[in-house]
């Protein structure tokens, strides 16, 4: 199977999470995408979606799903979102398609986080994919220079503005003993609006898809 396909597996799995009635919180990315599409299947018996993305949105719209204004609902039952990476633990790197302020933002209105991943995306130790920082435009030297501290190559990611007009920082060089520790410490500074570490929002599922099928990972 390709990898595409693992993704179209589980994005097409992840519909049993989705409780019929309920707002469904919609993350970003190929994944993702396939999860959208399978979702169009059920429109009719959910009430809307909350979306992490501007692409999301538009994809979700397409197919006839309201998109909900994150500020009018108060919890979602589940999110489902994919990952660059996901560790034994159930805490992620994220961001590779720059939506991961929003991801979080989504996330934290959720009672449970779905991840959806082809089987590439686990690993023992995150840190391999070049991290994600999203930072308001006059941070981008400083908070680079606080990277470098840590060890990481800050690169700023070129042409790219996220949906919140930030821009984004990928660092590449870590290796994270500590995912909790290191989102917050990174949180802590100045201009940072959001890393890419998915520690405090950790996944509660993961499925995983592999050429043997779908694996459910608990957290
Ligand atoms: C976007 C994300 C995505 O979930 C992550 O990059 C995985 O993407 P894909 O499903 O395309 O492999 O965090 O900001």
């Amino acid at each position: 199977m390709t990898q595409d396909q693992l993704k179209a597996l589980v994005g097409q799995a992840a519909l049993a999470y989705v409780q019929p009635g309920t707002v469904v919180g919609v993350g970003t990315g190929s994944t993702v995408n396939h999860f959208i599409q399978a979702l169009g299947a059920m429109k009719e018996r959910i009430a809307g979606a909350v979306s992490s993305s501007e692409e999301s949105s538009r994809r979700l719209r397409a197919l006839g799903i309201e998109v909900l204004d994150s500020n009018r609902v108060e919890r979602i039952a589940v999110y489902i979102d994919g990952a660059d990476e996901i560790d034994g633990q159930g805490h992620m790197i994220k961001g590779g398609g720059g939506a991961l302020t929003r991801e979080k933002i989504v996330a934290d209105l959720a009672d449970r986080f779905v991840c959806i991943a082809d089987e590439s995306k686990r690993v023992d130790r995150l840190g391999a994919y070049p991290l994600p920082v999203e930072v308001i435009p006059m941070a981008v030297a400083q908070v680079a220079r606080r990277l470098a501290g840590l060890g990481a190559q800050a690169k700023p990611r070129a042409g790219f503005i996220t949906d919140n007009g930030g821009h984004l920082l990928d660092a590449h060089g870590l290796s994270i003993t500590d995912p909790l520790a290191l989102e917050c410490e990174i949180n802590q500074w100045p201009g940072v609006v959001t890393v890419g570490i998915f520690a405090r929002h950790k996944a509660s599922v993961c499925l995983l898809g592999t050429t043997r099928g779908v694996q459910t990972l608990q957290f």
